[in-house]
C-alpha cells in the first residue's frame, strides 16, 4: 500500500483519555439508570423521571448525588478534550465549549434538587426546572454544531438525534405539569430516557469517532509543539486568457481571503501562460501511461503543481455556457486522471465568473471533475461580473468569495480522508473489480490500481468504513465480478486502440 496521511497525527495519550471520558460518561449514566432504581422499591422507570431519583427525600438520593458528580467530572473532561483537539475545526471547538458548560453545570444539580411528588415545592424546584431548560438548550446547540463538525454521515446522525431529542423533549414537557400536580404520568420516564439516551449515545459516538480517527483535527495554540510548521499550499488555476480580467480578479479575491484566514500559502497559475497542445485523441495516456503522450509541453509542470498542492481551485469564465477553451483543453490533457485518480486527501473547489446565465451548471461540472479525480470537494461558487459592475454587485461578489474562502479553509483543516459517500464507494468497488478481472497486467490502469494497493484496500484512500459500508462494498465487489466475467476466448488485455495502434508504437499512429 502506498497510502500516506501526512496531515494526520496520533493523538497524545492525555488527549485520548480526555476524549474517552465522553464514552465513559455515557456508560456511567446508563449504569446509574439501571442500578440506582433497583435500590428504590416501587420506583417506576417508565412512569417517573430520572430527577426523582435524586429528589429530596428519595431513598436513592445519597447514591445518585456522588455518581452524578462523577458524571459531571467525566463530561467536563470530555468537553476539555474536544476543545483542545478541535484545532481549526470551529464547529467542533464550539461543541467542546458547550460540553464544558454542560459538564460544569452538572455540579449545580446537587444544589437544585426537586422535591418528591406531593411534597411542597420550593426555590430548588424552580432552579431544577431552569437548569433542565438550560441544559436542553446547551445540548441542542451541541447537536447542531456537531452536525457541522465531522462530515456527512455524522451530520445526518446528529440531525436525526436532534429530531429525537426535540420530539421526546416536547412529549416530556407536556407531561411536566402533571408531576407538579401529583397526577399519573405513565410515559414520562420513557420519553425522558429516550430523549437523554439519544443525546448520551451521541456523546459516545462522537467520543469513539474522534478516538478512531487517531489524529488531532489540527493543533491550535501558537506555542503548541504539534503545530505544523509548513503552511498549506493552495493553487488556483486561472482558466481565462483575459489578462487581469474578471476571472483573474475573482481568483485573487478568493486567494487573498483564504490567506487572511491563516496558514495558507497561495499561488495563482494562469493556464494561458503555459504551452498546452491540443489533445490528439490517441489514448496513449490511457493505455500506456501519461509519459507516452506525444505532446511534450507544459502539461507535466502544471500537473506537478497540482500534486504539490494541499488545495486546488479551478477558476473559469462562463464562455458559451461552458468552461473556457483553455481549461477544457487542460482537462482533456489530464483525461487519464479520470481513469487513475490521484488527488485523494487534497481539497478542491471551483470558481465560475459570468455575465448573466449558465454558470451554476458549469460549477456542477467542475465539482464533478474534482470528485472524479479524488479530491475532497468544497462546492464551487458562481459570481456575476456583468460590466459595468455596480458597487452593490462588487460587494455581493466579494461576499460570495469570502464565504468560499472560509469553507475552503475549514475543509483544509478537516481530516484528509473522510469516509466515502456510498455512491463513491460503490463506484470504486465496481471499477477496481472490473479492472482486475478484465484488463491485462500491462494495462496502465491495472498497474496504477495494483501499485496503490487498491485491489485489496477498502477504498481509494485509507478512510475507515463502517460495518454497513463494508457489507455494501463486498456486495458490489461480487456484482462487479459477475458483470465483468471475461468471456471465453477473449484475451484478458483488450486495449481500446485503433487496430493500427496495436501494431505500431503510439508515436506512429498519432500522426
Ligand atoms: C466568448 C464569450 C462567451 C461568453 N458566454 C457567456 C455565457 O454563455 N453566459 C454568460 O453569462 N456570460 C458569458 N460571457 C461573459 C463572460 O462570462 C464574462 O464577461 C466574464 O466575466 C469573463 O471573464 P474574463 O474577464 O476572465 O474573460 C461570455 C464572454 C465571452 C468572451
Amino acid at each position: 500500500m502506498t497510502h500516506t496521511d501526512d496531515r494526520s497525527q496520533v493523538l497524545a495519550t492525555p488527549q485520548r483519555v480526555l476524549l474517552a471520558c465522553g464514552a465513559l460518561s455515557t456508560l456511567l449514566y446508563l449504569a446509574m439508570n439501571v442500578f440506582v432504581p433497583m435500590r428504590w422499591d416501587g420506583y417506576s422507570s417508565a412512569g417517573q423521571t430520572i430527577s426523582e431519583l435524586s429528589a429530596i427525600g428519595a431513598p436513592t438520593r445519597a447514591l445518585w448525588v456522588p455518581l452524578g458528580a462523577l458524571y459531571a467530572v467525566l463530561t467536563t473532561a470530555f468537553g476539555w478534550g474536544l476543545w483542545t483537539t478541535a484545532g481549526r475545526n470551529r464547529p467542533l471547538r464550539v461543541v467542546g465549549g458547550l460540553m464544558l458548560a454542560y459538564g460544569l453545570s452538572g455540579f449545580a444539580w446537587s444544589f437544585a434538587p426537586m422535591h418528591l411528588r406531593g411534597a411542597a415545592a420550593s426555590l430548588t424546584d424552580v432552579m431544577h426546572i431552569v437548569l433542565g431548560c438550560l441544559t436542553s438548550l446547551v445540548y441542542m446547540l451541541a447537536l447542531g454544531f456537531g452536525a457541522a463538525a465531522l462530515g456527512r454521515r455524522f451530520r445526518i446522525y446528529s440531525l436525526a438525534t436532534l429530531a429525537v431529542v426535540i420530539v421526546t423533549g416536547i412529549l416530556l414537557g407536556m407531561d411536566g405539569p402533571r408531576v407538579g400536580q401529583n397526577l399519573p404520568t405513565p410515559w414520562i420516564g420513557v420519553w425522558e430516557r429516550i430523549c437523554i439516551g439519544a443525546a448520551m449515545l451521541w456523546i459516545a459516538v462522537l467520543s469513539v469517532t474522534l478516538l478512531r480517527t487517531r489524529r488531532t483535527i489540527a493543533p491550535l495554540a501558537a506555542n503548541d509543539e504539534r503545530r505544523p510548521t509548513e503552511k498549506k499550499k493552495v493553487t488556483v488555476f486561472v482558466g481565462s486568457a483575459h489578462k487581469g480580467g474578471a476571472t483573474y480578479r475573482a481568483s485573487r479575491l478568493f486567494l487573498d481571503g483564504l490567506e487572511a484566514l491563516g496558514d495558507v500559502q497561495g499561488e495563482l497559475v494562469v493556464l494561458s501562460d503555459y504551452d498546452l497542445g491540443l489533445c490528439r485523441g490517441c489514448k496513449a495516456c490511457f493505455l500506456r501511461g501519461e509519459e507516452r503522450c506525444p505532446l511534450q509541453d507544459g502539461r507535466d509542470e502544471l500537473l506537478a503543481k497540482m500534486m504539490a498542492s494541499d488545495g486546488v481551485v479551478f477558476a473559469s469564465p462562463n464562455y458559451s455556457f461552458h468552461v473556457s477553451g483553455i481549461l477544457k483543453l487542460f482537462f482533456d490533457r489530464l483525461g487519464f486522471v479520470f481513469h487513475r485518480p490521484r488527488f485523494h486527501g487534497k481539497t478542491y473547489s471551483s470558481i465560475v465568473v459570468q455575465g448573466i446565465y449558465g454558470g451554476n451548471r458549469i460549477v456542477k461540472y467542475l465539482d464533478g471533475v474534482g470528485g472524479a479525480w479524488g479530491f475532497n470537494v468544497v462546492k464551487g461558487e458562481c459570481v456575476r461580473t456583468l460590466e459595468p459592475m455596480t458597487e452593490q454587485a462588487q460587494a455581493k461578489m466579494a461576499q460570495a468569495l469570502a464565504g468560499q474562502s472560509r469553507r475552503f479553509h475549514e475543509q483544509l483543516s478537516r481530516p484528509a480522508y473522510p469516509a466515502p459517500a456510498m455512491v463513491g464507494l460503490i463506484a470504486f468497488r465496481m471499477a477496481r473489480t472490473s479492472i482486475r478481472r478484465m484488463l491485462g497486467e500491462n494495462n496502465r490502469d491495472f498497474v496504477h490500481y495494483r501499485d496503490h494497493g487498491w485491489f485489496e484496500s477498502d477504498y481509494y484512500s485509507p478512510a475507515r468504513l463502517g460495518p454497513f459500508q463494508k457489507i455494501i462494498g463486498a456486495l458490489f465487489d461480487r456484482i462487479a465480478a459477475r458483470m465483468s466475467k471475461p468471456r471465453e476466448g477473449t484475451p484478458l488485455c483488450t486495449p481500446d486502440l485503433p487496430p493500427a495502434a496495436q501494431e505500431h508504437p503510439v508515436e506512429d499512429v498519432v500522426q
